[in-house]
């Protein structure tokens, strides 16, 4: 999908992906991501999404991307907000107190210019994002997401129907999809799922709920490593590239290292995350990735 497609929409005022109210699946679920006031919340291709509001409203900081920059002048004016604009590599940046927008293409976005500008990402909503791209750039734009935001719990809307019936965008999006793109690293859980009559053929809306457990996050790192790691050596990488994570959920009552050091114990102890070996010939033991299971 060229970056022309949108930019004709937008123009013609052909944006019937704009909702005039915030997401009310968005209101019902968010919640779920357990993510605490003042975690930083990424909105892919944001449109002028009166999302972005509700969240800032709920007290959270929002990062957004999006192409066309009439789209983010407007949402800047429903939030009654002056935005500071400037150039930055590859993009505009449109920013105000709890909100930076890149204007430009996602694709051109990184970790290193996204953390430099606005730190680390603790969530991801994705609402007719996903959906919005073709095939053949869904899984460039679900890697991107994972690398730029080290795999952060996501709120997912997507939605199914017979890709034959009818032209996306919206995309057809099923489970056997999301999971060839993001099995690796989260774990999908299907929140919501209800037909919707906002087209001419069936169409299904889902919600999934993309979490990142510790252990799956232990297991990426023990993946990446490739070599047996001793439990102190697993914990203390895991800090080092998660620093944020895990002081960002409401539940974490134990200092986030006590609490990962914890988790990963009983990992070990129960066989907790199946592809997580343990080498107990040695002392300490050592937590080891099988190749085969990878
Ligand atoms: C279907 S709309 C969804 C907008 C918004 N998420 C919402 O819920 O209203 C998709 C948006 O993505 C933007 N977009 C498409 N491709 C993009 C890209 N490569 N980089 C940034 N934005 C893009 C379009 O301009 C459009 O506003």
């Amino acid at each position: 999908m060229n970056p022309q497609f949108w930019h004709n929409r937008w123009s013609s005022g052909n944006i019937g992906f704009h909702n005039s109210s915030v997401n009310e699946l968005l209101i019902r679920y968010f919640h779920d991501l357990n993510l605490k006031e003042g975690s930083t919340i990424f909105v892919p291709l944001c449109g002028k999404t009166l999302d972005i509001g509700w969240l800032i409203d709920g007290g959270y900081k929002v990062v957004g991307v999006e192409l066309n920059e009439s789209a983010v002048k407007e949402l800047f004016k429903s939030l009654k907000t002056g935005p500071k604009v400037e150039n930055v590599p590859f993009f505009t940046l449109y920013s105000a107190k709890d909100i930076d927008i890149f204007v430009g293409d996602i694709f051109k976005l990184n970790s290193t210019i996204l953390h430099n500008i606005t730190g680390a990402i603790d969530g991801i909503y994705d609402r007719a994002a996903l959906v919005a791209l073709p095939k053949y750039m869904r899984g460039q734009y679900t890697s991107l997401l994972v690398e730029i935001s080290n795999n952060a719990p996501q709120l997912l809307n997507i939605c199914q129907y017979n890709q034959n019936l009818m032209q996306g965008p919206p995309f057809c999006v099923n489970k056997d999809e999301l999971k060839k793109h993001y099995k690796g690293f989260y774990k999908l859980k299907c929140l919501h799922r209800k037909s919707i009559d906002k087209f001419e053929i069936e169409v299904e809306e889902l919600v999934y709920f993309l979490d990142t457990t510790i252990k799956q996050r232990a297991y990426l790192i023990l993946k990446e490593k490739q070599e047996a790691l001793s439990h102190t050596e697993l914990v203390n990488l895991y800090v080092e590239k998660y620093p944020n994570f895990d002081k960002n959920y409401k539940d974490t009552k134990k200092k986030p290292k006590a609490k990962i050091s914890g988790t990963i114990d009983s990992v070990l102890r129960d066989g907790g995350h199946k592809k997580i070996k343990i080498d107990k010939s040695t002392t300490p033991h050592r937590y080891y990735i099988d190749k085969q299971t990878i």
